[in-house]
């Protein structure tokens, strides 16, 4: 590490913590990593199994792309479960799972592997095929995780659809992907309540219709439909003799798909990032392994949610690489109490914890009190993600949750990316609010508009130079999208859409989207489909939605609707809107505040310019509005 001082207010870490991490000197990392690139990545590869090995790390013969091990043949699932099987972790804990309703339920690596290729066989004997793509929409239960692996195992592609979307979101997604096959759970707890996602499937697969086979697994218990020749029951699949334990692995290539994941973008549909075995397996496993220094013995719990691609990397694919113990935990934070949380932490002696800025937001404003009746010593390492994190949570999160002996990884990173791309590791200083920068070997840089570098503490334009292993493939059927969305504004590097500064130490500090994206409580969510909900409702003609800062969620949706003529404005109508769009996109989706408005600022080509709403809501200047119609 170097001697330089550093400017602002700068946590070092203690020499307990760097004596115990992995990597004790970043700089030293990341000079290795810059001058051998493909050599760092290779010795990353290489703590894994490849059935065959690679003729070529990076394959950048067609950018932007990029294909990284080709060659190789792999699977991620085999590292993940098979490979640890066969050692001393065959009885260790893959899983430890708690159910809102107190039920709880653990799973060994043996047990895991198992279930998974039974499932596997189930859907092989249902007909799905490598390549063939299976939509999940389930809550949080160790059910999901398996369905995800056993879909990888046989070389089918997932296509989660996160439990807190809703009809049409569901249904787009699987018309999209064009999944014959959909896993659902009856229901969810949260809050105490019961999510009906059987029944929200039920009206979503009214919408489309590419579904044969929807297979449900019994969570909630309550009453719903089945229909004959189309639904059947995980737990009788499971039982049936079709259910074998034969392996059923496919050996798949370095380069064959792994899952699509959607997410929101600038403008249109949400479009359906692709991710490869290969590459994705090697970044994930080698950031979860750096940056939350996980070793043998750790307790590691992710909360997010499998359904976003936090979960993806970081609660399945990862922490099973690295043959980690992990929590899943099924409902909401604070309920029955907002002592939920800690009490779990002290309950199964969890020694990691990854959040959102949202959550510790939400969970600071009960209080300290409700931390401090539980004993949270076995945690070493605390985490964050999703969107900026506000010093004052930062430092809330260190002092109270994680007794000034935590480090706190902060993680930027996208879909997109697949991986932590901006983050600290343990022996790195910390300042509050930033993830310090790039992982090693990776050239990250914040430019203006003409793609040249700014200087220190200017804002810009954050971009990524160098391909990386778990870089987003390509938008599934898409590829222009990739193209024309991440690699042409400037030719040759990628686009992250987030606005940044670089600090005179070099520290990255992410500002927030300079895009039509929202991240609402960490979840992220495009203008576009806020607005095309608001307009399928029949009293609507013209909607705009705009993200404005929120205390807690980081960001609210405030819209702005003009009604068709003769409908009456009421706060009834309100009320009904936004009922509306959280049946359509999903309880996340809905405003926070909804304007009727006789017009909406457009461009005289016809685009809404947010901006000068959001510059109007907030009661600032609009900047340049030349392009403004009227
Ligand atoms: C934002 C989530 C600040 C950012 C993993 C990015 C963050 C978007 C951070 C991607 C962070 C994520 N600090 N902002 N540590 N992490 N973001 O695809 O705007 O759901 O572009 O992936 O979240 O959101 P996504």
């Amino acid at each position: 590490m170097s001697n330089k001082k550093l400017s602002g207010e700068v946590y070092f870490p203690s020499e307990k913590v760097i004596e115990n991490a992995h990597i004790k000197d970043r700089d030293d990392l990341d000079n290795r990593a810059r001058k051998d690139y493909s050599g760092f990545w290779s010795e990353m590869a290489n703590e894994l199994h490849w059935f065959q090995k690679w003729d070529k790390v990076i394959d950048d013969s067609d950018k932007p792309f990029y294909k990284w091990f080709t060659g190789a043949k792999t699977n991620i699932v085999y590292n993940c479960l098979d490979v640890h099987v066969k050692t001393f972790r065959r009885n260790k804990l893959a899983l430890i799972w708690e159910g809102e309703n107190g039920e709880s339920k653990t799973m060994s690596y043996f047990a895991l592997h198992r279930e998974t290729c039974k499932f596997a066989n189930v859907l092989k004997s249902m007909g799905v095929q490598k390549g063939d793509r299976v939509t999940i929409y389930m809550g949080r239960t160790p059910e999901i995780i398996i369905a995800m692996l056993a879909c990888a195992r046989i070389g089918a592609v997932h296509s989660v659809v996160y439990g807190g979307f809703s009809v049409e979101s569901l249904a787009e997604r699987i018309e999209d992907s064009n999944s014959k096959v959909l896993i659902v759970s009856d229901g969810a707890y949260q809050r105490g309540k019961i999510v009906p996602l059987k029944q929200i499937a039920d009206e979503a697969l009214q919408r489309c219709g590419t579904v044969e086979h929807c297979l449900v697994v019994k969570r909630t218990g309550q009453e719903i439909n089945m229909e004959q020749g189309r639904d059947m029951w995980y737990h009788e699949l499971m039982n049936l003799p079709i259910a074998t334990q034969n392996s059923a692995l496919e050996i798949v290539d370095s380069e064959d798909p792994l899952f699509i994941l959607y997410t929101s973008g600038t403008t249109g549909k949400p479009k359906a990032i692709l991710h490869t075995h290969g590459g994705y397996m090697v970044g994930t496993y080698a950031t979860l392994k750096y940056v939350f220094d996980i070793h043998e013995e750790d307790r590691y719990w992710c909360a997010a949610d499998p359904g976003w691609i936090t979960g993806h990397s970081y609660i399945v694919y990862a922490p099973l690489l690295n043959g980690t113990t992990s929590f899943l935990y099924e409902g909401a934070p604070n309920f029955p109490y907002p002592n939920r949380w800690w009490a779990m932490i002290e309950k199964y002696g969890i020694n990691i914890l990854y959040t959102a800025p949202t959550a510790i937001r939400g969970l600071m404003r009960f209080g300290e009190s409700w931390v401090n009746r539980h004993d949270l010593s076995s945690l070493r390492l605390l985490g964050s993600v999703g969107e900026p994190i506000n010093p004052e949570a930062w430092k809330w999160y260190h002092r109270v949750v994680g007794k000034e002996k935590c480090p706190i990884m902060d993680t930027w990173w996208q879909t997109e990316t697949g991986m932590f791309m901006i983050t600290p590791m343990p022996c790195v200083p910390l300042k509050p609010g930033s993830g310090t920068k790039p992982f090693p070997g990776i050239e990250m840089d914040i430019v203006d508009e003409s793609g040249k570098s700014v200087k220190a503490n200017e804002e810009g334009f954050l971009i990524i130079k160098t391909p990386w292993p778990a870089m987003i493939r390509t938008v599934y059927k898409d590829d222009e999208r990739y193209v024309s969305q991440y690699w042409s504004k400037y030719p040759g590097v990628y686009l992250t859409g987030d606005s940044a500064r670089r600090d005179e130490d070099g520290y990255f500090w992410i500002i927030g989207r300079v895009d039509d994206v929202i991240k609402v409580s960490g979840y992220r969510l495009g203008t576009a489909e806020i607005e095309s909900a608001l307009v399928s409702h029949h009293s609507v003609a013209e909607a705009a939605a705009i993200g404005l800062p929120h205390e807690i969620k980081g960001n609210a949706i405030y819209t702005y609707v003009i009604l068709k003529s003769g409908i009456e404005k009421s706060q009834q109508l309100i009320e009904e809107l936004r009922q509306h769009v959280s049946h359509e996109v999903g309880p996340i989706a809905k405003p926070e505040h909804i304007e009727f408005v006789d017009s909406l600022p457009k461009t005289r080509s016809g685009k809404i310019m947010r901006r000068v709403l959001k510059a109007r809501a907030l009661g600032q200047d609009p900047g340049n509005i030349s392009t403004l119609e009227e």
